[in-house]
């Protein structure tokens, strides 16, 4: 659609940016023009491979923290049935929190943590009026809690940047990046006010919570339906990674191929965010058509994703070897595979999820079998994210 067009010429929809306000704020996701470029241009780099290297040893702290309560509700609870999508969606907060803003010696990081957490629960665990008018009206205690936590939520991390600023020790996170690149500027105007220093660590934690945990659960769920996967899988860590006892080394991960095209098919059957949003910020020329300004477009990506005419008669079918030989998936049109969006705006975090998913399913798959459960309900839904509406349990057997 917008090959040929300057980003920043499609930027999000009014609505979308209303009502996730209290979330993003004026952060990348939401930023629109000139802001947008600037911003753009000095957060991509927080998300090379050198510094994302800092992080891969975070996220194997808080996968073996996971196994850690499985183990101990497995051997005492004698209990195998584990809620995955909980226990993933609690160990990717505490990493997104970590790469973020830091929580390691910081009470106040911790608390952020779960005030954060508080706030997508308010915001996403129901059904939402987005863009119905005076739809805000409808669920009036949800919007005024929203509001007073989001509140809270930006105190607690000026407080942390402040005393950050005071110290002037820098830390390997997105938001010791965005600090080292204000200092940078020293005597000039800093790159990023406070304000704009509070919204990007709320982006990071928001774009990247929810939707890397749903892409490693439906992935369980994919491989826990699919017993010979979740062996070739195993087969490969061993092959590659040894034991699954390593220390984060992004060449090893990378040769990780078939875990790469399982998350590519868990993508494409469950789009953790379910479609993209554009709106004209001025007339736009495509081809013969002029878009005019204000105009909203919605890119529906699970009909998308599922449509036969792009994937042929097996498009609801899970086969993870259509990416063995196309990035694109056998796809037959470019733009018909797009879980991480598109053009200029494309997700600008997804190496770090790719590398969270890797390292997460190296941890879980060398040490438990999973099952689905008897009690599981087949029920995705949208609440903003594509969510397992009653979760997702699995048996889940030690090896
Ligand atoms: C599997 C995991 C992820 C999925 C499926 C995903 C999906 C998306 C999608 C669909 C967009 C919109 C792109 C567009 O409008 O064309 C987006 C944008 C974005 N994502 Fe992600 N994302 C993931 C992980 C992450 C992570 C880990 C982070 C950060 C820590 C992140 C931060 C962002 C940001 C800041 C944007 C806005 C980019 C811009 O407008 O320039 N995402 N993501």
């Amino acid at each position: 659609m917008s090959r040929d067009v300057a980003a920043k010429a499609w930027g999000k929809p009014n609505v979308f940016r209303k009502d996730r306000y209290s979330m993003f704020g004026e952060g990348l996701v939401m930023a629109e023009s000139d802001q947008w470029v600037l911003h753009r241009h000095v957060i991509a780099p927080a998300f090379n491979p050198l510094k994302l290297k800092g992080m891969g040893n975070m996220m194997v702290e808080s996968t073996r923290k996971m196994i850690e309560r499985w183990n101990y509700q497995i051997n005492y609870g004698n209990n195998h049935e584990i809620d995955v999508e909980r226990e993933i969606m609690e160990t990717a907060g505490e990493i997104i929190a970590k790469s973020s803003f830091g929580m390691e010696d910081d009470e106040n990081g911790k608390i952020v943590f779960r005030k954060l957490k508080e706030l997508q629960m308010v915001l996403f665990k129901s059904h939402r009026f987005v863009g119905v008018p005076f739809g805000k009206f409808f669920a009036i205690k949800k919007t005024l809690d929203a509001k007073k936590i989001g509140q809270e939520i930006d105190k607690l991390l000026i407080s942390i940047i402040n005393d950050r600023m005071k110290r002037g020790k820098s830390q390997e996170d997105l938001l010791g990046h965005l600090l080292q690149e204000n200092n940078n500027e020293e005597g000039k105007r800093k790159l990023f006010s406070m304000r704009e220093l509070v919204d990007e660590c709320k982006t990071f934690f928001f774009g990247g919570y929810e939707t890397t945990s749903l892409s490693i659960t439906w992935s369980l769920l994919l491989l826990a339906m699919h017993e010979d996967w979740q062996n070739q899988l195993r087969d490969e860590i061993k092959q590659v990674m040894g034991n699954g006892d390593f220390e984060v080394d992004l060449n090893l991960l990378h040769g990780l191929k078939k875990m790469k095209w399982v998350m590519n098919e868990a993508l494409r059957l469950y789009p953790p965010s379910p479609n993209v949003q554009r709106q004209a910020k001025e007339d736009i020329r495509v081809d013969n058509f002029t878009v005019p300004k204000g105009t909203n477009i919605w890119v529906d990506l699970i009909a998308m994703h599922r449509d036969a005419a792009l994937w042929g008669s097996d498009a609801n079918g899970f086969k993870p070897e259509r990416f063995m030989e196309d990035a694109n998936g056998g796809c037959n049109h470019q733009m018909g595979y797009l879980p991480f969006g598109f053009g200029g705006r494309m997700c600008v975090g997804r190496n770090l999820s790719l590398m969270e998913y890797k390292i997460v399913l190296t941890l879980l798959l060398s040490r438990f079998r999973f099952k689905v459960s008897p009690s599981y309900q087949h029920s995705p839904a949208i609440m903003l994210s594509l969510r397992p509406t009653h979760g997702l349990p699995l048996i889940v057997q030690p090896l």
